[in-house]
């Protein structure tokens, strides 16, 4: 029986008459950082002109601070607004040949699909995809993304941690495989910050990941991570003043007008974390969901699915799914347990299985998940 000792739910403002038990997709924002989020914003309106004589020199600290948090080089990181905007730019970045192919992974995010088909289909390229399965070790996974590589690969783009799976992919050794073959590589590490240590170190040529997720950090605050051969031709996707900066974390510093209160703020965050003693917390909280996910899952009467190297904070939930299967039924249940259960809760499907994907953050404590699997039940 893992307990986790202190539960902090005072350190944010979430709902308590509500069950908050999908952390991954939105994340939260504790108190604290979204009283200097106000604060800076009440600034901003107090003297507009100010602000933004101000707000390159408080850019820098910050990414400066986001960098280190992720160890990472300083010059070789920028921020942008989510993952979305960095694998964007990373594809961008890439030189794509007609007739070329960009591989992706059956597991990827959907609007990271669609970027790689949009940059494919610019290009008269193809999205190629590699079914990697749920129990695939990182040997298989290795194995399989080999064979898919070939001398048309003009990217390879593969999830850290996916959302749908909650799978933690061999980053590493992924990033070594595409090099060996000449074939640059994009990391979405969406989910990694906080979830791995030094998730941007292992090697990629692209590596993007968001603060908003499992650092607390407001919405809107991502990095970008890009290896020394990529810098200069990285660029944002929105042209502005920075645009003949030679340094890359300064060309992403600027997006016109725009509200940079988030990236501003977001270290706060960091410390948050750091107060929670956040390594150790991490780890209460993989046994936390380990037992949550069981007494959800014993409840449905399936089970949790076995995932080869599941995300710290995240666990499937196999679901006897009624009904109708499609995004619209889907949303159609969420929206019911939100309302009749007041349980949030996110689904994921993968190979035509429904998963019910759990989190949990320092807010959450087992009573969560008991309630959660006492009253699921009666809505299947
Ligand atoms: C694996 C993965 N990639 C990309 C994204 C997109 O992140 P964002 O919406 O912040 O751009 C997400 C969001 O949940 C994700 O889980």
């Amino acid at each position: 029986m893992v307990t986790v000792l202190s539960p902090r739910p005072d350190l944010w403002t979430l709902d308590p008459d509500v069950l908050h038990l999908n952390h991954g997709s939105f994340g939260a924002v504790p108190r604290r950082t979204q009283e200097l989020l106000a604060m800076l914003r009440a600034e901003t309106e107090a003297n507009p002109m100010r602000w933004f004589r101000s707000v390159a020199e408080r850019v820098t600290a910050s990414r400066l601070e986001l960098a280190a948090f992720l160890q990472t080089d300083p010059e070789g990181f920028a921020l942008v607004p989510n993952a979305s905007a960095g694998v964007s730019a990373s594809l961008a970045a890439i030189p794509i040949p007609a007739g070329s192919r960009i591989v992706i992974t059956n597991h990827a995010y959907g609007a990271v699909r669609y970027a790689a088909e949009r940059f494919a289909s610019a290009n008269q390229a193809e999205v190629v995809v590699v079914d990697v399965p749920l129990e695939a070790d990182d040997d298989s996974v290795v194995a399989t993304v080999e064979a898919a590589l070939d001398d048309r690969t003009a990217a390879f783009i593969v999830d850290q941690i996916s959302s749908a799976t909650a799978m933690v992919f061999p980053i590493r050794r992924l990033a070594d495989l595409c090099r060996s073959h000449g074939i640059p590589s994009i990391v979405d590490g969406a989910h990694a910050p906080a979830l791995l240590d030094a998730p941007a170190e292992e090697g990629a040529d692209f590596w993007t990941g968001n603060f908003h997720k499992w650092p607390s950090a407001p919405r809107g605050t991502a990095g970008l991570v890009v290896a020394e051969k990529w810098r200069a031709a990285t660029l944002p996707l929105i042209v502005s003043w920075s645009e003949y900066d030679e340094r890359l974390p300064e060309r992403f510093d600027q997006q016109g007008t725009a509200d940079y209160a988030a990236w501003i703020a977001a270290p706060e965050s960091l410390r948050v974390l750091e107060e929670l003693n956040w390594p150790r917390r991490r780890t209460e909280l993989s046994g936390l969901i380990d037992e949550g996910a069981k007494l959800v899952a014993k409840a449905l009467g399936t089970s949790v699915a076995e995932v080869a190297r599941p995300a710290a904070t995240m666990r499937l939930v196999e679901l006897p799914f009624p009904g109708e299967r499609s995004p619209d039924a889907g949303e159609a249940f969420k929206e019911k347990v939100s309302l009749e259960l007041k349980a949030e809760i996110t689904l994921t499907g993968f190979d035509d299985r429904v998963f019910i994907r759990l989190s949990a953050h320092a807010y959450n404590s087992l009573q969560d998940y008991q309630r959660l699997a006492e009253w699921l039940p009666a809505l299947l």
